[in-house]
């Protein structure tokens, strides 16, 4: 038997649990039974940006207006008619919110595959690639969920620190860090405090309740509330770099620092439920990380690429044991409530959440 978790494509609190017959794997094919995936407000934006850019492509199903939210997680073959993967091969890569997925490996190396399913083969290749554990070195068994949790946001953070960094900070002398307390938020003041002295002000901005939170992580440099934005001196050349994706909070500060906004990287849609608004001044611009991580690939090489990003990666890891603590939860029933969960923006900020389902 396999399992799928739906949600309604348009109505965001609609969710279905579908058992259907055990998947069957054609000649190349192999069925992957996914062991555990992270589940964050990242995946709530993948479903609230599902037409826009497109991922409910990534695992349709024939129920009509239904969609499977993508997930990185950890999978195992459990059948295989492919030469090139045999059964009980471990393997790392985006998923989505099933039991079991029906994968076509190509391209196999040592180190990775890419699925080739016919729906797959015009996706943006960073997602259509899963990563062998033995050959990957900045995998470690006593950090997978930490792996699956962060490192798909640490890879984001580490290139926006690269293109903020590249970019000279686009002249500003503060970074606002909008949903500050959010893990990519976090990945990316990381990079930025690994760097040390000499960049312009970090300063991590959040809700009331998060303040704390945000506080003791003691990589921003100052963290202010979304109700106390206007306090700041609006003289101060800014550059905002934005996970919340909050059209009022970014009117406001449009407003507030007028020309002084020197550049507004869209990241982010932690605050889904937030309505647009037509925003003063200067228009953010959407950071895309697949297609920042092609072209730095294309600029550096991906050895140098990897020996980078592996770097903040494997200090990253290790330090946030200090600030994030893992839960599970296993079943349908679980994964519904912690959806519920992050669509209410009800998770707090020190809790990373694995499903087994
Ligand atoms: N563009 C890209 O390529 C790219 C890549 C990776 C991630 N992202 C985006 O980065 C964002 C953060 O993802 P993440 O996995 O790091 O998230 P996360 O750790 O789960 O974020 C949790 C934080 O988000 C805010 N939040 C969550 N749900 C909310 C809700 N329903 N209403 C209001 N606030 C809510 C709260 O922060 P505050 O109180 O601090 O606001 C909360 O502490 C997502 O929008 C994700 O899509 C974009």
């Amino acid at each position: 038997m396999s399992l799928d978790f739906l949600v309604h494509r348009t109505e965001p609190a609609l969710t279905r649990i579908i058992e259907r017959p055990a998947l069957e794997p054609a000649d190349g094919q192999v069925v992957a039974r996914v062991e555990k995936f992270a589940f964050t407000a990242n995946n709530i934006s993948y479903r609230v940006t599902g037409d826009s850019i497109g991922y409910w492509k990534f695992f349709p199903v024939p129920e009509e207006g239904w969609g499977r939210i993508p997930a990185f997680g950890f999978a195992t073959v459990e059948r295989s008619r492919s030469a090139a993967l045999k059964e009980g091969t471990r393997f790392f890569g985006y998923f989505t919110t099933s039991s079991h997925l029906v994968m076509e490996p190509e391209h196999v190396s040592e180190a990775n595959f890419i699925d080739h399913m016919p729906h797959r083969r015009d996706l943006h290749a960073v997602y259509n690639s899963y990563s062998f554990l033995g050959a990957d070195p900045a995998y470690h068994p006593d950090f997978e969920d930490m792996q699956a949790l962060l490192r798909p946001q640490y890879t984001t953070s580490f290139l926006i620190d690269h293109f903020v960094v590249s970019s000279l900070f686009f002249g500003a002398r503060q970074v606002l860090v909008l949903s500050a307390s959010s893990k990519t938020a976090i990945g990316f003041a990381y990079a930025q405090w690994l760097r040390g002295e000499g960049r312009p002000d970090l300063i991590g901005v959040t809700s009331p309740g998060n303040l704390d939170f945000v506080r003791r992580l003691g990589c921003y440099d100052r963290s202010v509330s979304y109700d106390a934005l206007t306090e700041l001196d609006p003289g101060v050349p800014t550059l905002i770099v934005d996970f919340a994706g909050d059209g009022q909070v970014v009117a406001t500060l449009h407003r507030h620092f007028a020309d002084n906004i020197r550049y507004n990287c869209a990241v982010g849609k932690s605050h889904w439920a937030a309505a647009p608004v037509d925003l003063p001044g200067r228009k953010p611009k959407f950071f895309f990380a697949p297609n920042h991580a092609m072209q730095l690939i294309g600029e550096i090489g991906a050895n140098e690429f990897w020996r980078r990003l592996n770097a903040g990666w494997s200090r990253l890891r290790v330090d946030a044991a200090r600030w994030i603590m893992v839960e599970t939860g296993r079943g349908p029933g679980d994964l519904s409530e912690l959806y519920a969960r992050l669509l209410a923006g009800t998770v707090p900020p020190d809790r990373g959440h694995m499903i087994r389902l």
